[in-house]
């Protein structure tokens, strides 16, 4: 009798979905497999290795424009800082917007896929695998990205890895940090904030929220803020981003920002404290309502574990002052504790590469 209600409950067990512990737990890796963790962002890609190497690269592609510039740059295509570098002498293609590769036309050439392969294979040049060695590799994706985009993303990771397996870019950080029950991941992108409760199981669609508000909205109304106060000054997008990248802020005191722009040619200062200030908290609303939303939704028993669980991950959480306010804004929800995450560059790839690491035969897409 014994024997037999074992065996039932055995049976029992087995049809039991698997806890996450159980799902990620059982691959068999073995010296020969180079694990990686990508996180191919619209506005940095990173890398983290099971060798150790750990990389990032801002996702731009530079194509030299003519023969002046392919004699001057040679002929291949440039990454990162150096095509940002040569701007002025290449084709300079950000082949990511909103989170996803970005589609042109339907079928054909598609630039910004070539782009986008070519700068997957540069970083896993940069994780040194062995010749012939199989690369097996998970690449974050935003936590609601439509089938048709993570396609795109398998399309550009073919040829470059053998296998692949796509993720929710929130989850990944959750994974990467062994916090996987009871939290709220915010991961505030260039392209998209992605936001993902967490309660012990793989998050499904009810979970999690997109937004497309993020770092590049905030670059595009703060360059239209000071251009609105400043007509005369010149300046770049690329210009905005670096001061927001160096002051940016969302508290209510802080020191003045200056900004050194020329006018007609000659460097001028400018003050504008009050336009990055506005620009930053402009994606803050938007947040705060997505957050209510996976609160209220979620079950009403532990909705105060999660609510006192908030992680902002991404580069965007590290404005000065976001965690404050957000907690202000969630006091009139009924309250909320905000961290942040140690690693933000690499917290999306470092999260990747533990779960290919651990990620059972099943779940891998073998690329042909
Ligand atoms: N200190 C900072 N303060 C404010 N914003 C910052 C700071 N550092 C980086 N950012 C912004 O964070 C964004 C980049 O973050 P991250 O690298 O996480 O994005 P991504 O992964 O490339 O984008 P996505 O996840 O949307 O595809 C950019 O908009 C960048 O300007
Ligand atoms: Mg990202």
């Amino acid at each position: 009798m014994a024997k037999k209600q074992t065996k039932k409950q055995d049976k029992k067990r087995s049809k039991a979905k698997p806890s996450i512990s159980e799902s990620f737990a059982a691959f068999p890796s073995n010296d020969k497999t180079l694990f990686v963790g990508i996180d191919l962002g619209t506005c940095r890609a990173s890398v983290s290795a099971s060798n150790g190497v750990r990389e990032v690269v801002p996702t731009y592609v530079g194509y030299p424009k003519d023969n002046i510039s392919e004699e001057l740059l040679g002929a291949q295509p440039l990454f990162g800082d150096t095509a940002l570098k040569h701007r002025l002498s290449v084709e300079l293609i950000r082949p990511l917007a909103h989170g996803v590769i970005q589609t042109k036309r339907k079928g054909g050439n598609n630039k910004y896929l070539t782009a986008a392969k070519q700068l997957t294979r540069h970083l896993l040049e940069k994780a040194r695998p062995k010749s012939n060695q199989p690369v097996y590799g998970v690449i974050g994706a935003p936590a609601r990205a439509s089938i048709a985009s993570k396609r795109v993303l398998i399309d550009a990771a073919r040829g470059v890895l053998d296998t692949v397996m796509i993720v929710s870019e929130p989850f990944a950080v959750a994974y990467g940090l062994g916090i996987l029950d009871q939290v709220l991941v915010i991961d505030i992108g260039a392209g998209t904030v992605d936001l993902c409760r967490l309660h012990g199981t793989i998050p499904e669609k009810k979970d999690q929220i997109t937004l497309d508000e993020a770092g590049d909205f905030v670059d595009d109304k703060l360059s239209k803020m000071i251009h609105k106060k400043y007509p005369n000054a010149q300046f770049t997008i690329n210009m905005v981003r670096k001061l927001k990248e160096r002051y940016g802020f969302v508290s209510k005191n802080a020191d003045r920002v200056k900004a050194s722009f020329p006018v007609k040619g000659r460097p001028k200062e400018f003050d504008i404290t009050d336009e990055l200030r506005n620009a930053c908290k402009s994606i803050v609303p938007g947040m705060v309502d997505s957050i209510d939303e996976l609160i209220a939704t979620y079950d009403p028993e532990f909705q105060q574990a999660l609510r006192s669980n908030v992680i902002l991950a991404g580069g965007g959480g590290q404005m000065i002052g976001l965690p404050n306010l957000i907690e202000e804004a969630m006091a009139e929800l009924g309250g909320g504790q905000v961290t942040r995450v140690d690693e933000p560059l690499f917290a999306g790839s470092n999260g990747a590469l533990k779960m290919a690491q651990r990620m059972p035969k099943h779940f891998w897409k073998v690329l042909t």
